[in-house]
């Protein structure tokens, strides 16, 4: 796709879950730095956001937008694009971002993050998004050992010359806004400065997730909200500050709010496994915590109405997130999930087929007063949801959850849960194993992802 290809207008196809229009950036006609949309201007033109989708390699991609937008998200993140094979690669390029994404009528706002460690190769790669979204932002937080490779992310954070660079290239070069995520320092009084030199570069969205860049895998841990207080606090009040972590249920967001009087709340881990998180103005149980029979389809559906690269790519991954409450009851799913490759449309409509059977015959039940279709809220405050419904993932750390509490206190039925997904599992590998010796297994795919 060119550049001149990449601003025409939307394509006549639109997807059946197509969100309402929002807002469309009006962008002057003459490009100029000073007539650029700033801060609370480009805020304005997104529609004042409250929920975003933040970006999420593989995951972030068209049709989630499009499942999350439908469950209450105000403003999206693509994934993080590779800068220089954005602008290289016609293939990656397309790849990454097909004819219907940044669509005006079904997916916007929109902003389109890149990582990147060379200014012109970032511009470059910027201005084939001009008109297809509403900013262009950067990547400094990645902490993963590619990004320490490649020398993006996270490990920009030695180089704040460069990271200067790069924002202010797009912003005294590229017709949109550009905006910079960033993880904090060790000290608030370092993350302000970092901060405030982010800002003087031209970022207008300064999205700040609570966690150093140390805070990864294993030590993922909770984000500090303090921190982004902090940031909130010594910045002019009209900077405009999104806070990232610790988002586990829709009440989580205003409380992120009120803590660090950020302007709107980021979330990633919680939308995956449960959009609903988004769903702050409809209380009800099905539109807070989805049955996965019915967003498995509705995604299914939305997937396949936008196909390509990238959403095919990201399929496998979101049914077993989607699923993850459910498949520990129901491992012949699982392992029917495991070997379905890339596009193998057929295969993963049997298993949204099966789900819907099951799931319809745990309906029987609760209709027969021998099943509770319940949310309870317990008293430290986390939730017990029912299996069958979208809900958090709890990262488990020796045996100590991401949210600090220790598994069997938050959810007294775990430690029996888990003895019964053991039995079952090894039941079903000696079934397996007794068909043939290389039968299908159960993928990584599940494993969640290390925190970006
Ligand atoms: C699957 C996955 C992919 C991610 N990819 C990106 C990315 O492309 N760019 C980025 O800035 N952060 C990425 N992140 C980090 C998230 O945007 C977010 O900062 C982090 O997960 C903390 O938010 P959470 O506590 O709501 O999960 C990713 C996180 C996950 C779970």
């Amino acid at each position: 796709m060119t550049v001149s290809q990449a601003a025409t207008p939307e394509p006549e196809v639109v997807t059946k879950t197509a969100a309402p229009v929002k807002t469309v950036v009006e962008r002057p006609s003459e490009f100029t730095v000073e007539n650029k949309l700033t801060g609370r201007d480009l805020l304005k033109s997104v529609g004042f956001p409250k929920t975003i989708v933040a970006p999420m390699v593989d995951q972030s991609e068209l049709a989630w937008r499009l499942i999350s937008r439908k469950y209450g998200a105000d403003l999206c993140y693509t994934p993080m694009f590779h800068a220089r094979l954005f602008g290289e690669d016609k293939r990656y390029r397309e790849d990454q971002f097909g004819p219907l994404d940044g669509d005006a009528n079904v997916d916007r706002p929109l902003i389109v993050q890149f990582c990147a460690n060379d200014p012109e190769e970032l511009l470059k790669a910027a201005k084939y998004v001009v008109g297809r979204c509403d900013a262009v932002d950067l990547n400094l937080g990645c902490p993963q050992g590619i990004a320490k490779k490649g020398k993006y992310g996270a490990f920009l954070m030695e180089d704040w010359d460069l990271i200067y660079r790069l924002i202010n290239i797009l912003h005294t070069k590229l017709e949109i806004p550009v905006t910079a995520k960033i993880r904090i320092y060790e000290t608030k009084e370092k993350t302000l400065e970092y901060a405030k030199m982010v800002l003087s570069a031209g970022a207008q969205f300064l999205t700040v997730h609570g966690r150093t860049r140390e805070m990864k895998g294993q030590l993922t841990g909770l984000a500090d909200w303090s921190y982004i207080r902090y940031v909130r606090d010594n910045l002019p009040p009209d900077t405009v500050i999104f806070a990232n972590g610790n988002v586990l249920y829709s009440e989580d967001i205003d409380r992120s709010l009120e803590a660090t009087k950020a302007d709107a709340v980021m979330s990633a881990e919680s939308n995956l496994y449960n959009p609903g998180v988004f769903n702050v103005n409809k209380p009800g149980i099905d539109d807070q915590f989805p049955r996965v029979d019915k967003l498995l389809r509705e995604y299914f559906e939305t997937a396949k109405s936008t196909p390509g690269n990238a959403s095919q790519t990201s399929m496998k991954s979101h049914f077993f997130k989607v699923l993850q409450s459910f498949l520990p009851k129901h491992l012949n799913i699982r392992n029917a999930i495991g070997p379905i490759r890339k596009g193998q449309y057929d295969q993963f409509e049997d298993v949204v087929k099966q789900v819907e059977e099951i799931v319809e015959g745990i309906y029987e039940k609760v209709n027969k007063g021998e099943l509770e279709d319940k949310v309870i809220t317990l008293p430290d405050g986390y939730k017990s949801v029912p299996y069958w419904r979208c809900q958090p993932y709890f990262r488990v750390v020796n045996g100590v959850l991401s949210n600090g509490k220790r598994k069997a206190d938050v959810d007294p039925e775990a430690a029996q849960r888990k003895k019964e997904a053991k039995l079952e599992k090894e039941k079903a590998a000696a079934a397996l194993a007794s068909l043939s010796s290389d039968g299908p297994q159960p993928t990584g795919d599940e494993a969640p992802e290390p925190s970006n």
